[in-house]
């Protein structure tokens, strides 16, 4: 088989590259993009190896996987995160709660699969980003050009990496929830919050994940965190707001996202005789409703059952306590072909960017319950973009409920904004999976393609912000004057010594 695949590299002019995709952080939401990603690799023909915690059920031809065993049944241990803690938590405290996960790190450096993974040979990286930066080193060891993914869209690190422009007067931080508009105390809060984001990066995060990358792979000790040749964002204009890239980042978000298939015999029944139409919930894969408050559980069930329509509600629990007749309860839906048939009005979720994605590919009306990350940040620009409404998860009442539910159900403008966003999203040159192999293939092709980089990532930052220009100018300018006001007194004064002198 490898022979073959080697073979086929060899005589055709076909390009084959072994790509290595490293995803290691333990949430299944992270693994459905990375596993997406090396499924479209794998298919163009390439040899990938994927890293990652998880498994695919039924891994395609050329697709390898390296497990990091243990992973998923230790979450606690490589994810130390309370998610419902970190609904109310403050932005500022939440960035110290991330520096927990990426302190885990060594777990991954240990794990034996990954020590064997050390002696391969690859032509490219593709890795994650999220709080590992220690991994990024990989690329020095396999001295191989590296491509970052970024799960959300342009943000701090990806900005830092590419010299990516992104002021705080109207790029909001991913943990607020402000919109590009931003009133001059909003400014000030966010501008705040991306300066202590900064100093943690320099200051504290990557000095530790430096030593990481002193241990384990001491021959790369140097190695520069921002030397990343690419970046594969996980965005688009249609469910964010424009941002500036720099050449070497592209938008891929929805890439995900197949075409939707049959749905399985019993669902769609239920789905095509819905006469009133189908409200399909989900708080995606890491909030579990049996850590749910019964406060909350009971006003969700109570709320729902006063509905004509029927209600999919993805739960990790088989029953709930007054479960009403309308709800149906799932461990696992399938999600983008639910949120195609044409029955359903609306999607109730946590706002994830997987769902976000989702639901405008399909153009369905949502309210989100955002909890964690950047959660609150897409509920607040699904708000603004006019097809949902947020609603607070921890506070939630059944007045307000009700009330965001009959707006979102019986005023028509949410389901056209939806649906006008929909369009919005098909409408593009190229396929977002097909613009993702383009580029991974380009970036191999040219070595990491240098020549995409804005000089600006070479800069020291005083020089970048211009500190050194403003400088010289304040000198420039200040010189005659203090000089001319030191003359001036000199010649003032002797002028009134000579005059003292005369009177004497
Ligand atoms: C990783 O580091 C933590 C804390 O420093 C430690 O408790 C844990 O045992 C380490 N894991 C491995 C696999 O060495
Ligand atoms: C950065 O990575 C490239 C590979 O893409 C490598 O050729 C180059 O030497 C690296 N530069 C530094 C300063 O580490």
């Amino acid at each position: 088989m490898k022979f073959a695949l080697i073979f086929l590299c060899a005589v055709s002019w076909v390009e084959c590259y072994k790509i290595l995709v490293v995803f290691s952080a333990a949430s299944p939401s992270h693994f459905m993009l990375c596993n997406a990603l090396g499924r479209g690799l794998a298919k163009a023909g390439h040899e990938v190896t994927v890293l990652s915690p998880f498994r695919d059920k039924n891994p395609p031809k050329n697709y390898r996987e390296v497990v990091l065993t243990g992973f998923v049944e230790n979450k606690e241990k490589v994810m130390p995160l309370n998610f419902f803690e970190l609904e109310n938590m403050h932005p500022w405290l939440s960035i110290y709660s991330m520096m927990s996960v990426s302190n885990t790190v060594n777990e991954t450096f240990e794990h034996p699969n990954f020590k064997k993974l050390l002696n391969e040979k690859f032509d490219l990286i593709i890795m994650e980003q999220f709080v590992f930066e220690s991994l990024k080193a990989l690329s020095c060891h396999f001295n191989v050009p590296l491509i970052m993914f970024s799960i959300v869209g342009a943000n701090l690190w990806s900005n830092i990496d590419t010299a990516n422009p992104s002021p705080p007067s109207y790029i909001p931080d991913l943990g607020l929830s402000y919109s590009s508009k931003m009133n001059l105390w909003e400014r000030t809060f966010n501008s705040l919050t991306v300066l202590i984001n900064i100093f943690n990066n320099y200051l504290y995060y990557y000095p530790t994940q430096r030593k990481f990358v002193q241990k384990y792979l001491p021959k790369c000790a140097n190695y520069d965190f921002n030397n990343v040749s690419f970046y594969l964002m996980n965005s688009h204009e249609s469910t964010s707001e424009p941002v500036p890239m720099v050449p070497n980042m592209i938008n891929i978000g929805g890439f995900h996202i197949n075409p939707p298939k049959e749905l399985p015999k019993d669902l769609k029944e239920y789905l095509d005789n819905a006469k009133d139409g189908v409200i399909y919930f989900s708080m995606g894969s890491n909030i579990q409703f049996s850590k749910v408050k019964p406060e909350i559980r009971d006003t969700l069930t109570k709320t729902l059952g006063k509905l004509k329509q029927k209600v999919l509600w993805k739960c990790d629990e088989d029953t709930l306590h007054g479960k009403p007749d309308n709800v149906k309860l799932g461990k696992w839906f399938p999600q983008s072909d639910i949120l195609a048939h044409p029955n359903v009005k609306l999607f109730i979720t946590h706002g994830g960017l997987l769902s976000t994605f989702e639901t405008i590919y399909h153009g369905v009306p949502v309210l989100t319950l955002p909890v964690f990350g950047d959660q609150k940040l897409n509920a607040a620009r699904m708000e603004t973009l006019g097809y949902g409404i947020k609603l607070t998860f921890s506070a939630i009442t059944e007045p307000d409920l009700t009330e965001a539910l009959n707006k979102l159900l019986n005023d028509p403008k949410y389901r056209e904004n939806a649906k006008m966003r929909s369009k919005l999203f098909h409408d593009r040159p190229i396929k977002p999976m097909d613009e993702m192999i383009y580029w991974v293939e380009y970036i191999a092709r040219y070595n990491g393609a240098p020549h995409l980089q804005v000089a600006g990532k070479h800069l020291p930052w005083y020089q970048y912000l211009l500190l050194d220009v403003v400088l010289l100018v304040v000198l420039i300018v200040t010189i005659p004057i203090v000089l001319l006001y030191i003359i001036c007194k000199k010649l003032c004064c002797s002028g009134n010594e000579k005059k003292k002198q005369k009177k004497e």
